[in-house]
This record gives C-alpha cells, sequence and structure tokens, in this order.
C-alpha cells in the first residue's frame, strides 16, 4: 500500500485495504439494498459492466428513494443548461468540465456550500489510455478543518427593500445573506443602484447528510478551487504516485484548472502546507475508470479529483448528482 504524508492510497485490485471503503458489484447481478446499504456506510460504489442508459435508471431509483428528486432534476435540467462548461445528456447527466491540455483537478465534492449536494455517480463511456485516474478522498471528520474557508455569495446595501433584494438576487439564488456592509475586498459580481453581490470568506460548517445521517464536513468546490494548498496537494500526490503527465514543468500552478465562469475564481486563499491539507483525508482510492464503469457515492463524505492526460486522448464521463 502507499502512503501520501501517512494517508493511505489504495489501489483496488492490488489493495485488499480497499474493500472496506470500496464494493464493486456487476451490473448483470446488483442488489439495490446492498448499493444503499455501502454508500449509507460511506463506502464508495462502482458497477461495471454499465450501460448509461441503465445507470440514469439506477441513480433515478436511488435519488427518489433519498427524497433528492427536485434537487436532481433541477441540477441535470435548469442548472445545466446555464453552464458554460457543461452539456446536459439526455437530462439526466452531464457532461464533466472541458479543460485545457495536461491540467489537473483539485479535490472537490459536486456544488457548494450554498447548494449542497449528496448523492453523486460518475459514468464512464471512454477513458484516456494514458492518464484520466482518478483520486476519491475520503474526508476526516476528526481533522482540523478550522483554516478553511468557503467563498459564499451575500446580497450588500443599506435599507435594501423587498423589490432591490430580488433585483440583485435575480442570476444569484444562491446569494442568501443580506449584509449592510462587508471587507471592500470581496469580489463584487453585480451592481445596482441600490446595492451588490459579493463573494467573501466564511468558515466551513458541517452540514447533515441526507445519505448517511451524519453532521460532516465537505470539500465542496468553494471550498478547495480557490485554495492553492487543495491544488498545490493535488499535484504533489499525482507527482508523488509517478502518475502525473508532466508536460507543462515541475510548478503545480502550472497545472491548475479554474473555470472561467465560475464564481469562485480566482485561487486567491491558501489554508496550508500540503501536510496540513493531507491530514484532512482519511484515505485516498487511486481508480482509472474503465468504459461502462458507474460509480457512486456519498458526496458530502468524499472528495473526487482527477489526474491529467495529453490533448490526443479521448475521455469521455458524465456525471449526475443531486
Ligand atoms: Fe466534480
Amino acid at each position: 500500500m502507499k502512503q501520501f504524508y501517512g494517508t493511505p492510497v489504495f489501489e483496488p485490485g492490488q489493495d485488499a485495504e480497499s474493500e472496506q471503503h470500496l464494493q464493486i458489484f456487476e451490473a448483470g447481478d446488483f442488489d439495490l439494498g446492498k448499493i444503499k446499504a455501502a454508500i449509507e456506510k460511506n463506502q464508495l460504489v462502482l458497477v461495471r459492466g454499465m450501460a448509461f442508459e441503465r445507470a440514469g435508471d439506477l441513480f433515478g431509483q436511488l435519488v427518489d428513494h433519498y427524497d433528492l428528486r427536485d434537487s436532481y432534476d433541477i441540477q441535470m435540467q435548469l442548472v445545466a443548461h446555464m453552464m458554460e462548461d457543461r452539456e446536459a445528456v439526455d437530462d439526466v447527466a452531464v457532461t464533466v468540465n472541458e479543460r485545457g491540455p495536461f491540467q489537473i483537478i483539485q479535490p472537490h465534492a459536486e456544488g457548494d456550500s450554498s447548494s449542497p449536494l449528496d448523492l453523486f455517480g460518475l459514468h464512464c463511456r471512454q477513458n484516456a489510455v494514458d492518464g484520466g485516474e482518478n483520486i476519491l478522498s475520503l474526508v476526516d471528520q476528526d481533522a482540523d478543518h478550522s483554516l478553511l474557508k468557503a467563498k459564499e455569495k451575500a446580497i450588500v446595501g443599506q435599507n435594501l427593500s423587498p423589490a432591490s433584494i430580488n433585483e440583485l438576487r435575480a442570476e444569484h439564488l444562491d446569494a442568501k445573506d443580506v449584509l449592510a456592509s462587508c471587507d471592500a475586498a470581496n469580489r463584487v459580481l453585480k451592481e445596482t443602484a441600490a446595492g451588490k453581490v459579493v463573494v467573501r470568506p466564511v468558515p466551513l460548517r458541517k452540514e447533515k447528510s441526507v445519505i448517511s445521517g451524519q453532521d460532516m464536513y465537505t470539500l465542496w468546490d468553494n471550498v478547495t478551487v480557490h485554495d492553492h494548498a487543495f491544488h498545490k496537494h493535488q499535484f504533489e500526490l499525482l507527482s508523488s504516485l509517478g502518475i502525473l503527465k508532466d508536460a507543462r514543468g515541475d510548478n503545480y500552478q502550472d497545472y491548475l484548472h479554474v473555470e472561467g465562469d465560475s464564481d469562485w475564481a480566482p485561487a486567491d486563499t491558501e489554508s496550508g502546507s500540503v501536510e496540513q491539507t493531507a491530514g484532512l483525508f482519511t484515505c485516498h482510492i487511486l481508480y482509472k475508470m474503465q468504459a461502462d464503469d458507474f460509480l457512486i457515492l456519498n458526496n458530502k463524505a468524499w472528495s473526487h479529483a482527477v489526474n491529467n492526460w495529453a490533448p490526443e486522448e479521448v475521455r469521455k464521463l458524465t456525471a449526475m448528482y443531486a
């Protein structure tokens, strides 16, 4: 078994211990009850040999079981059509984000602290021949998360009328708090005569998981994408595992990916050293998805991250979340 700053890195098929964190089923012979039991214990579920249509059906059954239908339909239909970097697939899934040559993706959970999501599924049609491995990381709920900040939107203005608040919130429904004033350094997303919508850093809070019933710290995208510590951690982890396609040099910033339309950009925070970031995880599972693999997990318990690949490679993955 490999380790990174003392945190185990399990490879299914090579490390027997990975079985305590990952349950594998075959598409022709799976038991929905066992799948639910596994994800409720915060285990990863991998169903092999599952075509996209059946994966969508299975995910839909889980969505209904956990009463997440409204969230799922909004994410896969309404939100997907508004996003620059994603496309809806049959209204049950979305394509994963486009990225530039050799970029890596830092650990993150799907969604953000203002729009939290509970269930995540990842289906693979085709993976890169060289590269494209996923790193699934179980967040250590007993670790010190006090240095992490979530970037959240807020509406700011003096004596705002309900109509002014509605006008400001129109394209920013996830801006929940209304403040009289804020730090002048906060990024402004929108401004009207009455006030503005800003992005501000707030301490990370625990939230209840619909799947496991636990109060959990989740490494949302609005916690990790702006934090250099997570990009640096991912770069060094991939380098230490010897799987990084190192065509861009030896600086993590050369591989960093932040979406152009991300409300959480730019990357302007740093929560600690690589060692401190490594201490936030119980373990990592290194797994390269194969065609018709379907991965299901408690989105609040696990972060996911991806290695890079050369631009001529073809990688077709779709995501489902609710
Ligand atoms: Fe993701």
